[in-house]
């Protein structure tokens, strides 16, 4: 006879710590490092960008990498169950920063789908040489004007039928779970992709002109310093580079044993990160500067903007370089690579607080999430009109979805709620790296600054001048009203009740955790929690 039990399934968690250090990794690890990186800091004045990228690194990516970890590990939830643990009004934050994983994850995979097809087109040498920018654009994208057409729903297959593998696979590992699916893809696909990338990184430096290449993006443009725009790109950049500030490390933290070093993990993680990054960076522009000898031309020439730098500059590379090839399939497969780990640990924001607020199976909640997401992201981006949607889309949540729920998480966190000496304990309890008054400056002090500066100043920005020159309806659509209905429907579903199989109403595990580490209750739910275990009256 079947046995019916309407138990909460018990919580995912990760194998062990350095399991968890491989998928921070490479959820940090993404489409930003490889190819947004590298050209942000050329623009910001090369080699003197590194000194802002170091500063936001370490006065806010590091501050709110260990933030983020505390209030996951702590409050041993998904985005949503944390915060509202933390604090009943605070559940919002944590629904506003699934929904910027929504709309994250449907334009993320169709970017790994064209590094998949570019892959393929780099053994082929599909595009021809001298025409990879037409290719990309016309052949490729098939690419319409929004201004003139609309919102297109012209299938283009070369994009559509990748795009529903990409989905397909990722549906896959996220089917498996925490332990089993993303635990096990990142062991394999991180070392990997260190191999490829160290062995393309290499394979650049011999290219001839790759040294007026590294002079491109090392020589100090020391004038860039004093532009208040290079700074704000700079912490821009850390942000979604380091994963932070849109659940995923809150999430992540909440698979992790209990006595798990957090802040030593997350300085493995940031620095592997920025590891990588300036790997990237010299890896690119050693093949820039290739390019730019091949045309006759100098660095800045070839050195475009985040999509052309991988979809039209490497092609070009491809074609021109002895052993193109080569060069190709390890960049667009790292892409690929990097790309899926980062896309999994942004649906997992999403598949955690479901399941947490519905008491709703793995198998279960995965395919009610990723299967509309995946309809979602066919329908908008495997269309003649995708590349302007796109842009828009990762303008937009960039400026006023991530920076925004960053710089009200701290405001929240830290001057309404005053939870910081909580996380404080809470890290220092059992890390390595200890963390006193100067994190909490950063993070009540600095953070709110920098975040609320960047945030008026993208806001004049995109008010003044349309974004790209796109259609006002258009904006209007996928930037303005996307940011504002994210907020909208943040709160609406922290409205909603939990179901009463979900964890914020029945988690032995928590309560567990609470009585084992002598917690002293330390908000509404907690406290209703430590009267009700049970186990606590041993230890009080
Ligand atoms: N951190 C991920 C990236 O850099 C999202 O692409």
């Amino acid at each position: 006879m079947a046995i019916v039990t309407t138990q909460t399934p018990a919580r995912e968690a990760f194998g062990s710590r350095n399991v968890f250090i491989l998928s921070a990794i490479g959820s940090a690890v993404g489409l930003g490092n490889i190819w947004r990186f590298p050209y942000v800091a050329y623009e910001g004045g090369g080699g003197a960008f590194l000194i802002p990228y170091l500063c936001a690194l370490l006065t806010a990516g590091i501050p709110l990498l260990f933030f983020d970890y505390a209030i996951g590990h702590r409050f041993r939830g998904s985005a949503p169950l944390a915060f509202r643990r933390l604090h009943r009004a605070a559940e919002p934050l944590g629904w506003w920063q699934v929904l910027i994983c929504v709309v994250i994850a449907v334009y993320y995979a169709v970017i790994i789908a064209w590094a998949a097809m570019y892959t393929w087109f780099s053994a082929e040498l599909t595009w021809g040489k001298g025409n990879e920018e037409d290719f990309f654009f016309t052949d490729f994208l098939q690419m319409a004007d929004v201004a003139e057409v609309g919102v297109s729903t012209t299938f283009v297959p070369q994009v559509g039928i990748p795009l529903l593998v990409v989905w397909v696979v990722v549906i896959a590992i996220m089917a498996l779970g925490v332990r089993r699916g993303i635990g096990r893809v990142n062991m394999v696909l991180m070392p990997l992709l260190l191999v490829m990338f160290t062995i393309l990184v290499v394979q650049s430096l011999f290219l001839p002109g790759a040294m007026d290449g590294l002079n491109a993006f090392f020589t100090p443009n020391w004038e860039a310093l004093s532009d208040p725009g290079v700074w704000a790109s700079a912490y821009g950049h850390i942000f979604f580079s380091l994963s932070v500030a849109f659940g995923i490390m809150v999430t992540y933290a909440s698979y992790l044993k209990r006595k798990t070093d957090l802040t030593g993990s997350g300085l493995v993680v940031a620095f592997a990160n920025s590891g990588f990054e300036i790997l990237a960076g010299i890896g690119v522009f050693a093949a820039l500067g290739f390019m730019a000898q091949a045309q006759g031309t100098d660095v800045a020439g070839v050195a475009t903007s985040g999509i052309g730098l991988a979809f039209i500059a490497f092609p070009t590379i491809v074609s021109q370089a002895a052993g193109g090839t080569i060069i190709g399939v390890l960049f667009f497969g790292a892409l690929v690579f990097a790309g899926v780990t980062s896309l999994i640990s942004i649906l997992e924001v999403i598949v955690a607080a479901l399941q947490d607020k519905l008491g709703w199976t793995r198998i279960r909640t995965t395919l009610t999430v990723s299967i509309p997401l995946a309809i979602v992201s066919m329908a908008l981006f495997s269309t003649t009109t995708a590349l302007a949607v796109l842009d828009t889309t990762d303008a937009f949540i960039n400026a006023f979805g991530i920076m925004a729920v960053a710089f009200i998480s701290v405001i929240v966190v830290a001057w309404l709620l005053h939870k910081l000496p909580t996380l404080q304990a809470h890290l220092n309890e059992r890390s390595s790296f200890r963390i006193g008054l100067l994190w909490k400056i950063l993070i009540a002090g600095l953070a709110p600054i920098v975040l609320g500066y960047l945030f008026v100043s993208e806001l004049i920005a995109k008010m003044s001048d349309p974004y790209s020159g796109y259609p006002t309806w258009f904006l209007g659509v996928f930037g303005w009203g996307m940011v504002i209905a994210l907020v909208i429907l943040a709160i609406v579903l922290s409205l909603l009740p939990w179901s009463g199989r979900s964890r914020a109403k029945d988690d032995p595990e928590y309560d567990e955790f609470l009585a084992e580490e002598h917690y002293e209750p330390d908000s509404e739910t907690d406290t209703v929690r430590v009267h009700a275990s049970p186990k606590n009256g041993e230890h009080s």
